[in-house]
């Protein structure tokens, strides 16, 4: 069966809900037993029955079965936002005394989460080049228990050799966790390349409405219940009217993927060849680190990507974003509108140089006509040189 197929059928069960579509939404903190027994014989079984709210509920094994198939992992762990995902999978698999090798292009917060958390919880952190591929095994030590990837990085697109990564890791015994974001689980398939977890900001594109914050733990049989142990141990239960949200948002990935890469590639193919643009920062066009990455791994790509400009003023990039007509300023991404932001990655990074000259705009291409995205970006850009 095609992922499309099985993303229309995946987390639904209406033969044991009166035929209804849809699952319910279960709101719940407790659940009741019948006896001493029963409740003593569940409990022992806790991972595997609705035992308490905070273990999830009917509703949030559906949104958890629909995005394990989404993403081909055995379990998936529902948890109430992206970077929740991210701080439950280090937190779970690493304790004082282990080292961590991060990717120099991660997600702002993430770093921050290991630089100030980790850090103080005892774990050592090293940064590496998101180009670095097998290379990585010059890095790993006895003590690393961990190689985070985030393919491609979020700000500057970098597609990581997530194959080469991990074979490298699992020869001294690293789990290799991934930010998956970008592809929605859609079009990379982690656990074909190599990865052990596999990280969502299910508030991107899973959701894909901009109105729930969501995130998902997928992984193997292996490391699950140390993953939903912590989970439940650090009480991080996803909302159940978020989980149907991310569920209904499941449903309509696929056609809003493709129309978010074709509206991007084409906006991408116009601003490749505007006098402003220094570089285009896009994983589908050669100009991206990781190009060939994304060629051999993916089978598509999203509806985010960047564009280093050449050298212009932070008032000139001010100018230009204050009077957008349709890409508005804000942060995330993956929702059905477009979205533009500033960013200056030369401050943000450690094991590797930023060469860009000017600044960075990311562009969250969402599902409006993109001829008249680029009339936006044209007008914008007239304000750009004029000021
Ligand atoms: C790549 C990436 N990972 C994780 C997150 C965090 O997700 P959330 O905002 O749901 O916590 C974000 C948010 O922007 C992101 O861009």
């Amino acid at each position: 069966m095609k992922k499309e197929t099985q993303l229309i059928a995946a987390g639904r069960h209406p033969d044991s809900n009166y035929g209804i579509v849809n699952p319910p939404v279960y709101h719940a903190s407790t659940v009741t037993f019948k006896t001493v027994a029963d409740m003593e014989r569940i409990g022992r079984d806790s991972l595997n029955n609705v035992y308490y709210g905070r273990y999830g509920t009917p509703t949030t094994f559906a949104f958890e079965e629909a995005v394990a198939t989404l993403e081909g992992g055995d379990k998936c762990i529902a948890v109430p936002s992206g970077m929740a995902a991210i701080a439950l999978s280090l937190l779970a698999l690493l304790k004082s005394g282990d080292h961590l090798l991060m990717v120099d292009s991660a997600y702002f917060p993430t770093r921050k989460f290991c630089d100030g958390y980790l850090k103080n919880y005892g774990v050592e952190t090293t940064y590496y080049d998101p180009m670095i591929g097998g290379g990585i095994s010059e890095l790993l030590r006895p003590e690393t228990k961990v190689v985070f990837t985030e393919s491609p990085g979020s700000i500057t697109f970098e597609v990581q050799d997530i194959p080469a990564i991990s074979a490298e890791a699992h020869k001294v015994g690293a789990k290799v966790l991934l930010d998956n974001t970008w592809s929605a689980g859609l079009l990379f398939q982690p656990f074909e390349h190599g990865v052990d977890v596999s990280i969502q900001a299910a508030t991107k594109y899973l959701v894909g409405h901009s109105d729930a914050m969501l995130g998902t733990v997928t992984t193997t049989t292996e490391l699950y219940e140390q993953l939903k142990w912590a989970a439940v141990g650090f009480g991080y239960s996803a909302a159940p009217d978020d989980c149907y949200l991310g569920l209904r948002g499941i449903r309509s990935l696929s056609p809003r993927m493709e129309r978010h890469q074709k509206s991007a590639q084409q906006i991408a193919e116009w601003l490749e060849k505007r006098p402003e643009v220094e570089t285009l920062l896009h994983p589908a066009f050669e100009s991206c680190p990781g190009h060939e990455f994304w060629k051999r791994d993916f089978t598509g790509a999203a509806g985010l990507f960047a564009i280093s400009l050449k050298n212009y003023s932070k008032d000139a990039v001010a100018a230009m974003l204050d009077d957008m007509e349709h890409f508005a300023l804000g942060y995330s991404w993956g929702g059905f509108e477009s979205l533009i932001i500033p960013s200056w990655p030369k401050t943000i990074r450690t094991a590797t140089e930023w060469k860009g000259t000017g600044p960075l705009l990311r562009l969250q291409v969402g599902l409006e006509n993109a001829d008249d995205l680029i009339e936006d970006l044209d007008k914008g850009f007239k304000r750009l040189n004029a000021a």
